[in-house]
């Protein structure tokens, strides 16, 4: 039989169980739950000697936050195996090394104490308690109020304040460049609800309107928002940083205009290297022309923060057509803020005549990419497959407004 609760009564059940799991029987709990994971056991069979081990009070939430933990290694490492998550504070809680970096650079003007309105789980609590400052962490969610709370305490952070809070209420009371008594502020809303992703950024909470507030009365602080927030509506004199990990945007950020260092920033890290390509104004496009000898596709930050342009003079390259991201050039690029591709074959884009010509290559396998195109890639590629052995990167895209194939990488 499953009892339905009132939200607040499951709230305080997950506090209760959150803290029953602190104790010493609890820890016990959740590593023979960690153990029990690892060796794979199937969650009956796991939950049922968890039971018998540990009674079944300890015995389900030991189970949930073990698989939390399973699933947050990837991106905690260590510390993972001494924190608590919800699935949810899980799924919003950034990358710790972001965090950090983020922390050192909000401090580096001399802020020692910083308000995080809405905490969560507390990754942005630790990286600025790591980073030295004094840290009220702030969430109107008991639940997120006390995963910080242990967590701060299970890594032995220091200079840590939980406090209740709405962050709407404390930035509309925010004075003299602090807010809640603090000199500097992260504020990361909460983007999703329901499950589902908030696109407009006035349902976010807290909504779009505080973190304006915030970024007007707090020059000290920092904004995660969506990585396709509108450039529009970036304040002016706010900077705007998209960050990228792999090939892949993993964060945006608007900091206040005291830590504001310039118009725009994509931050590409290669290799756990960081590369900053920055633009005081708008650098405007480039400029378009014929495909050359190699085909640069710019990371997704670089596009994001509008400074392609930047990137295509550095390299001497083209845009293939005025609308797309794609860069063409006579010469291989060693640049961190593109993927180069070397042309092979330029032709108009047609399913028949590319096959023809894979053929005639000796290529069976592809990876197709697109830009401009409404093709499936992968759909693509299963189309393109036969037993020949060679390989390539097929691009479909527009070039001075024309669907064109780009076979490119051939290797037999
Ligand atoms: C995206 S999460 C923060 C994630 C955190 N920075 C991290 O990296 O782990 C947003 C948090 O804000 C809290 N929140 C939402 N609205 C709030 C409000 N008005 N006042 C305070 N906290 C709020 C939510 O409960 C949630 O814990």
């Amino acid at each position: 039989m499953t009892v339905d609760r009132e939200p607040e009564e499951q709230t305080a059940e997950t506090v209760r169980q959150l803290q029953a799991l602190a104790t010493p029987e609890g820890a016990a709990a959740l590593s023979r739950a960690a153990v029990l994971l690892d060796e794979r056991v199937d969650a009956v069979a796991a939950l049922s000697r968890l039971r018998a081990e540990f009674g079944a009070a300890l015995a389900g939430p030991a189970w949930g936050i073990a698989r939390q933990r399973q699933k947050a290694r990837a991106t905690f490492g260590a510390d993972a195996d001494r924190m608590l998550f919800t699935s949810d504070t899980l799924e919003q809680a950034g990358r710790p090394e972001l965090a950090a970096r983020r922390a050192v650079r909000l401090l580096a003007g001399g802020a020692d104490s910083v308000a995080d309105l809405g905490c969560a789980a507390g990754t942005d609590t630790i990286a600025l308690a790591r980073a030295g400052a004094r840290v009220l962490a702030v969430d109107v969610d008991p639940v997120a109020r006390e995963l910080t709370a242990l967590n701060v305490e299970a890594l032995g952070v220091d200079d840590v304040w939980v406090v209740a809070g709405d962050a709407v209420e404390l930035v509309a009371a925010a004075r003299g460049g602090e807010v809640a008594g603090c000199g500097a502020a992260v504020l990361d809303p909460a983007r999703r609800a329901g499950g589902k992703r908030q696109l407009d950024p006035d349902t976010w909470s807290p909504p779009w309107s505080t973190v304006v507030e915030l970024l007007r009365k707090v020059p000290t602080s920092v904004v995660k928002v969506a990585p396709g927030l509108d450039h529009d509506r970036v304040p002016e004199g706010i900077e705007s940083e998209w960050v990228s990990v792999g090939g892949s945007i993993v964060e945006a950020l608007l900091w206040g205009p005291a830590v504001s260092e310039t118009w725009r920033r994509a931050t590409v890290f290669r290799d756990g290297v960081a590369h900053e390509l920055t633009a005081d104004s708008d650098p405007g496009h480039a400029e378009a022309g014929p495909v050359r000898g190699w085909l640069h596709e710019p990371d997704p930050a670089v596009i994001r923060s509008g400074l392609v342009s930047l990137v295509a003079a550095d390299l001497g390259a083209t845009l293939v057509d005025p609308t797309i991201a794609y860069l063409t050039s006579d010469a291989e690029a060693d640049s961190p803020y593109v993927s180069s591709h070397r042309v092979d074959e330029v032709l108009p884009f047609n399913l028949k005549k590319l096959k023809a010509l894979l053929r005639e290559r000796g290529v069976g396998r592809v990876v197709v990419k697109k830009r401009g195109s409404a093709i499936e890639p992968e759909s693509i590629a299963k189309q393109l497959r036969t037993d020949a052995r060679g390989t390539a990167t097929v691009v479909v895209t527009r070039v001075a407004g024309a669907p064109t194939a780009l076979l490119c990488d051939v290797a037999t």
